[in-house]
């Protein structure tokens, strides 16, 4: 698939800016702060229906407007489509020009594959963003995940909110019992999920790994889950309650899963070199790729917020030939060298009298 046009109105530093894609290669290059990765938070918005870089979704608000809106035309081989998301004191999706009821309708119309700087020290930092690339990943191909997330999120919320209760109100805690049944049923669907993909990811990565390292090195992944079954997750949560009544907040579930990487048998958050945290990261992405695109049955677009200056030249070249025939968005701060390749050339500058 790809994208044909990206319309943006009062994004970030852009006050009305269209932009015409080509099908294989785009790169934005230019210095720092000039609006590079603002194009791809773009993208990243209409794709997953919320922001990777905050959590406030006004922060994309020009600053001296008060509404913004990024408008997607896409091709799909079968369809083409349009999302438009429009930003002030509240956030609306429009698919295809009818404005969704729920945010994830938004799912599952332009696919992508993100890589952003941050990616590199994914397995140096807690597990939290971990479980993203997971939720993120599941998000787009099966979006009725999203619900059954939310909502056990949700539920964890309410029972830490009535921990805190019988700490400081001298509660009942026989009432945790409905949050802990509730929790247990949402908690078995996620863990479904997120098993089925870790081992699609297991099925694919220790191929796209030996390729990425010239076989020298091998990787393993491993799913990690307080969860195994309903009934022994009820009883976690049971034993566990005098310590989250202490704590005041749920310390078992599967709001704490996590996914482990191995190289040579060993964990890398503890032994992995820089080099191999690249090239761990890299194999996790190819496969997200690989999988996406079994699928959907059509190449996701791919986007690279400065990931190419992460390579050298050579990775850099071998990287491209494996991801051929599909739609990529590269920024970089240098003009990239990339002979043979077809390539829509970008050059992004904040002009202050664009404003
Ligand atoms: N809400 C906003 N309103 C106006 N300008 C904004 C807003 N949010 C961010 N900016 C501006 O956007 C610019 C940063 O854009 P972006 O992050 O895309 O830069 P970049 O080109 O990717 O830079 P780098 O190479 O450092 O990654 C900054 O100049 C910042 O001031
Ligand atoms: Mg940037």
């Amino acid at each position: 698939m790809h994208i044909d046009k990206i319309k943006l109105l009062n994004f970030r530093n852009y006050i009305n800016q269209e932009i015409e894609l080509d099908k294989n290669i785009n790169i934005f290059y230019g210095n720092n702060a000039q609006g590079k990765t603002n194009i791809i938070e773009s993208i990243y918005l209409c794709s997953i229906g919320k922001s990777y870089r905050t959590s406030k979704d006004k922060e994309a608000i020009n600053l001296e407007k008060d509404f913004s809106t990024v408008e997607i035309e896409y091709s799909k081989k079968d369809r083409e489509g349009k999302i438009k998301l429009e930003l002030s004191n509240k956030k609306t999706i429009l698919v295809n020009d009818i404005k969704a009821k729920k945010m994830s309708e938004v799912l599952g119309n332009i696919n992508i594959v993100l890589f952003t700087p941050d990616d590199i020290t994914i397995f140096k930092d807690g597990p939290q963003k971990r479980r993203k690339i997971l939720d993120i990943m599941i998000s787009q191909l099966r979006p009725a995940y999203v619900h059954n997330l939310n909502t056990y999120l949700k539920v964890i919320d309410q029972r830490n909110n009535y921990l805190k209760q019988i700490k400081f109100e001298n509660k009942s805690e026989e009432m945790l019992e409905i949050w802990e049944a509730k929790l247990a049923d949402y908690a078995e669907i996620i863990y479904e999920y997120r098993k089925e993909f870790v081992e699609k990811i297991k099925a694919k990565i220790k191929e796209i790994h030996k390729k990425i390292t010239n076989n020298k090195e091998k990787i393993d992944i491993e799913y990690i889950s307080d969860f195994k079954n309903k009934e022994d997750f009820k009883k976690v949560l049971e034993e566990h309650r005098k310590l989250d009544i202490i704590k005041g907040f749920t310390t078992k579930g599967i709001h704490r899963d996590d996914l482990k990487i191995y190289i040579e048998d060993k964990e890398i958050e503890k032994y992995g070199s820089q080099g191999q945290h690249r090239s761990a990261i890299l194999s996790i992405k190819l496969s997200e790729l690989e999988i996406v695109k079994e699928e959907i049955e059509e190449k996701p677009i791919l986007l690279l917020d400065d990931f190419m200056s992460e390579l050298d030249k050579e990775r850099r070249e071998s990287f491209l030939e494996d991801v051929k025939d599909t739609q990529i968005i590269i920024t970089c701060t240098d003009e990239l060298e990339l002979e043979n390749e077809k390539k829509k050339i970008f050059y992004v500058e904040n002009r202050k009298s664009a404003r």
